[in-house]
């Protein structure tokens, strides 16, 4: 008789991975947009996405075309331009000279070609500076918190250490990140650099003060750390709102901007850039930028970043005279609009002379894509499932942006890409989701919430 064999079961235990694929913690904006998207019908609130209302198929290949034309009305030979976008490129990428006109147009940041980096979003910049930055166990990566949760993530994969700084109503004080440094140091541990996003951070909105940014650079020189200045906000801030950023402040190369075209052009071309201008010496006396330095992480990361679009921002950028911040003046209105409708909605059904009733408050950021509510009950997931759920509005708990815990009894709204209406729909949704976890019959009064919030929030 023939017997079969049985099987063995090849699968592999996730405990057997590194240890940044078993960490949960990874996996929460997975699980809050998987989360999101079994609601279709609920307005959503939970992420970051640009408006879409622009889009048009059409511009991508206009853009491509604008860019090769700059190219040829420039004198670059056709076989060179053809070279250019089908074969293998230079690591560090092309549209360098199209981005340094860039940053000195739009944020007054003055720096050679050779110091920018063209990378893949926002994200692959972050994992090259840290892969560059961080050479021992012990070099620490101070961290605002909250914090966005592709620096944790890029960290984490990286098995750097991470020392969160819980951030003030103005976003990261100078007193306490010296405190951090102080701490470190005291573990006899090496703080290597420093993540934050100054103008209207992601999660919470904040702004950090011109006068607090010289301070954080005064700090930076004085104690021998990089700053990395993560900035995909800024563009959009209104002519009397704007701060000179980190890097415009910077005259030592202290500073390692970390720049995105996800909101500023669009998200799915995966573009950013990195500016490293501090000069690097070799032991044969070799003195490169700390750009052309990473472009060893860069190649083995990914070769190099798409030729299509490199073009394709190239041509933006060409096509608004590398004038971004200009050419994004309808679209910050856009995001203007949308932000006033959030507040003015949360104010209608939260009157703040009557927060002892609804103990509902929230920050009020002047630019940005999100604001944090506090309520009065735990705002995790499961609240943000039920809230999806049973009321068709979704949210982001605000618990998976703090590094150290906290932010249990909050949430992020971000209104980035919804309608004034569809704004005032899902704060009245929200409302109604707000009640039902409050109401007398589902459970005991609850305590007013503890964590500090930006005060004009009562306003
Ligand atoms: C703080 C912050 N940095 C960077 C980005 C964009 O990163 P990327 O260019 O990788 O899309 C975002 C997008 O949500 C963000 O909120």
């Amino acid at each position: 008789m023939l017997v079969t064999p049985v099987q063995p079961d090849t699968a592999l235990r996730r405990e057997a991975l590194h240890a940044g694929i078993v960490d949960p913690d990874m996996d929460s904006m997975r699980l809050l947009s998987e989360t999101a998207m079994k609601f279709p019908d609920a307005l959503s609130f939970s992420s970051g996405a640009p408006h879409d209302g622009t889009h048009d198929l059409a511009k991508l290949s206009y853009y491509v075309n604008r860019y090769l034309t700059h190219l040829r009305d420039n004198g670059v030979p056709e076989q060179r331009v053809t070279r250019l976008h089908f074969q293998y490129g230079p690591v560090n990428g092309f549209i360098q000279d199209e981005v340094v006109r860039m940053l000195a147009q739009d944020e007054g940041i003055e720096v050679p070609p050779e110091a920018v980096m063209i990378t893949h979003g926002f994200q692959e910049a972050a994992l090259i500076a840290l892969r560059g930055l961080f050479r021992s166990p012990d070099d620490v990566l101070l961290c605002v918190s909250p914090a966005y949760v592709g620096i944790r993530g890029a960290a984490r994969m990286l098995d750097i250490p991470v020392k969160g700084i819980t951030e003030g109503p103005s976003g990261l004080e100078p007193e306490a990140v010296a405190a951090a440094v102080r701490a470190v140091r005291a573990e006899g541990r090496r703080p290597a650099a420093l993540y934050l996003v100054p103008d209207f951070s992601n999660p919470s909105g904040t702004v950090v003060p011109l006068e607090a940014r010289r301070r954080l650079l005064e700090l930076a020189a004085e104690e021998g750390f990089t700053i990395l200045e993560d900035n995909p906000y800024g563009l959009f801030a209104s002519d009397d709102e704007r701060l000179p950023t980190l890097k415009a402040l910077d005259t030592r190369g202290d500073v390692v901007y970390l720049g995105s075209f996800a909101k500023s052009a669009f998200p799915g071309a995966r573009l950013g850039y990195l500016v490293g201008d501090r000069t690097v010496v070799g032991e044969d006396g070799v003195r490169r930028t700390l750009a052309q330095e990473l472009s060893k992480a860069k190649a083995m990361f990914t070769v190099g970043s798409s030729s299509l679009s490199q073009a394709a921002i190239g041509g933006i950028l060409v096509d608004a005279g590398h004038d971004l911040r200009s050419a994004t003046r309808d679209l910050a209105a856009v995001y203007q609009e949308r932000l006033a409708a959030t507040l003015d909605a949360l104010a209608a059904h939260f009157p703040p002379e009557r927060y002892a009733e609804h103990q509902v408050r929230w920050n009020r950021p002047r630019g940005g894509f999100f604001l944090v509510v506090e309520v009065p009950f735990e705002a995790d997931l499961a609240a943000m499932e039920r809230s999806a759920r049973d009321h068709g509005v979704s949210w982001a708990p605000m618990r998976m942006f703090h590094l150290d815990g906290g932010g249990e009894r909050a949430l992020r709204l971000g209104f980035s890409n919804l309608t004034p209406a569809a704004i005032r729909e899902g704060v009245a949704r929200l409302a109604g989701f707000i009640g039902a976890e409050t109401a007398p019959a589902t459970g005991s009064p609850r305590p007013a919430p503890t964590s500090p919030i930006v005060s004009e929030a009562h306003a």
